[in-house]
């Protein structure tokens, strides 16, 4: 019995000169070897190490999201999240999240080894769900952190949109951020944009891969964003995306992609 689940095949070249792999190479032919590909190899490309077709189809992502980079993501969304987290964050760092996010969040910041301030949901009584994070509710936090601490939290995570499908607007949510740091700063606006250029913003966009391309993710200023997305949900693999709110576009053909 030969086990071919990782196979030493080289493309069949390994199964000349081998007495016991004879009988295979006459059932099958050589063109079936000649076939042999894995995650590692063309044309599908290394999840690890892009250099080919993924880092094509990662470009021509980024494009149409109007990221500056787009990272696929095997493991889902949990793993996009907890990726980000740690990349961004620094242990001790306070973090402003979404109390109704996905666990995946709470691993990864006990992973980052950082502190969350909990973002209360509203209550939606009618339907007995929770809600999205009220504006005011953010507002009133930062202006805690920014009291406690003397610096702005490191990171806000919120869900876009909730497992019920409520969505946040994120230019509302970045321009009220902006006007509490404008008060901080006492009216020094230049000051209060550096400020919220150095807060990350990761949107958790599970459930709502095509979020960036809604108005409601229009007209923001310039800021450093994380979108963790399932485009298995919406489109194809999960995966991350960064933009500094580049316009989004349609995808070129593949000739146009830089
Ligand atoms: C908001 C949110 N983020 C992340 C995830 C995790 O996604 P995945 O199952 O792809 O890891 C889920 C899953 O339900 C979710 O609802």
């Amino acid at each position: 019995m030969i086990t071919c689940h990782t196979l030493p095949l080289a493309f069949g070249r390994s199964l000349h000169g081998s007495r016991t792999l004879d009988d295979l190479k006459e059932f099958f032919s050589e063109n079936f070897f000649r076939a042999e590909t894995s995650a590692t190899l063309a044309p599908l490309d290394s999840l690890l190490h892009p250099g080919g077709t993924l880092k094509t189809a990662q470009a021509r992502a980024a494009h149409a999201f109007g990221a500056d980079r787009t990272l696929f993501v095997t493991n889902g969304t949990s793993t996009a999240n907890k990726i980000v987290l740690q990349a961004v964050l620094r242990a001790g760092d306070t973090v402003l999240v979404d109390r109704n996010c996905h666990i995946s969040h709470h691993y990864g910041l006990a992973l980052a080894r950082v502190r969350p301030v909990y973002l209360e949901p509203s209550y939606q009584a009618e339907f007995g769900i929770a809600g999205a994070i009220p504006l005011g509710e953010i507002a009133g936090r930062l202006r805690e952190v920014l009291l406690s601490n003397g610096n702005p939290p490191a990171a806000i995570l919120l869900t876009n949109c909730t497992f019920d499908g409520i969505c946040v607007k994120p230019a509302s949510v970045v321009r009220r951020v902006l006007a509490v740091l404008k008060e901080w700063r006492e009216g020094d606006e230049a000051a209060a944009h550096d400020e919220l250029a150095r807060i990350v913003f990761l949107f958790d966009e599970a459930w709502f891969a095509a979020a960036r391309f809604s108005p409601s993710s229009s007209n923001i200023p310039p800021w450093p964003r994380f979108s963790s997305c399932a485009t298995s949900r919406a489109f194809a693999p999960a995966c991350a995306s960064t933009s500094r709110n580049r316009p989004t576009r349609a995808c070129p053909p593949c000739a146009k992609v830089p």
